[in-house]
């Protein structure tokens, strides 16, 4: 196992990942369609300020579930201010986790990972957890930013996932981000 230094993105600088030119280059319902269905558990780790969060919860309704976990306590503040009181604040979990362990139980259809993968220290440790947080057959969505990762660094943890039982399905054309689905080898 190896750690790399990384900067985990500060709470003050939350307002850059929820606002409406991000909504309108970003479309969370449009990113997130073609792999959230109703029903499903789905674990979103680092989910930040929750720019995908309640969509996420919308979209698998009242039979499904979203486990959302992040390392700061201010960024899940920030989430439970925006569910507070309403609809889907049922069917999402807030979980604050230590940097070495997500440490949620369950068994997820689907992990989502936005902008994420770059700030994590020790990706052989994070992909084992996430790889027995999957049901068989389920799946991981990553997309990682332009400027901040290199496509080296992307393959580099798709094959460090793939080492710990993910393989790689598909490779949604996100320019300038890079993106790929994982599925859990059976
Ligand atoms: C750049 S932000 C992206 C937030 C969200 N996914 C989005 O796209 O709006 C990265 C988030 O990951 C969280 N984070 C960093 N390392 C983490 C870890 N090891 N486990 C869980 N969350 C982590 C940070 O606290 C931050 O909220």
């Amino acid at each position: 196992m190896s750690t790399r230094n990384t900067h985990v993105c500060p709470v003050k600088k939350s307002g850059s990942l929820d606002n409406r030119v991000r909504r309108w280059l970003q479309n969370p319902q449009k990113i997130l369609a073609p792999y959230i269905k109703e029903g499903m558990d789905v674990l979103e780790v680092g989910c930040g300020p929750g720019f995908f969060t309640l969509d996420m919860a919308w979209m698998v309704g009242k039979s499904g579930k979203v486990v959302a976990v992040d390392l700061q306590e201010g960024m899940l503040e920030q989430v439970q201010e925006k569910i507070s009181g309403s609809e889907i604040e049922q069917n999402i979990e807030l979980h604050r986790c230590t940097g070495d362990s997500i440490g949620v139980s369950g068994s997820f259809d689907l992990a989502f990972l936005f902008y994420i993968v770059h700030e994590l220290p020790d990706r052989e440790a994070f992909f084992t957890e996430m790889v027995s947080l999957l049901k068989d057959g389920g799946r991981v969505y990553i997309e990682e930013p332009p400027f901040h990762v290199s496509k080296k660094e992307f393959e580099e943890s798709l094959e460090i996932a793939a080492e710990a039982g993910l393989t790689a399905v598909d490779r949604p054309n996100r320019f300038p981000d890079k993106a790929a689905v994982l599925q859990k080898r059976l």
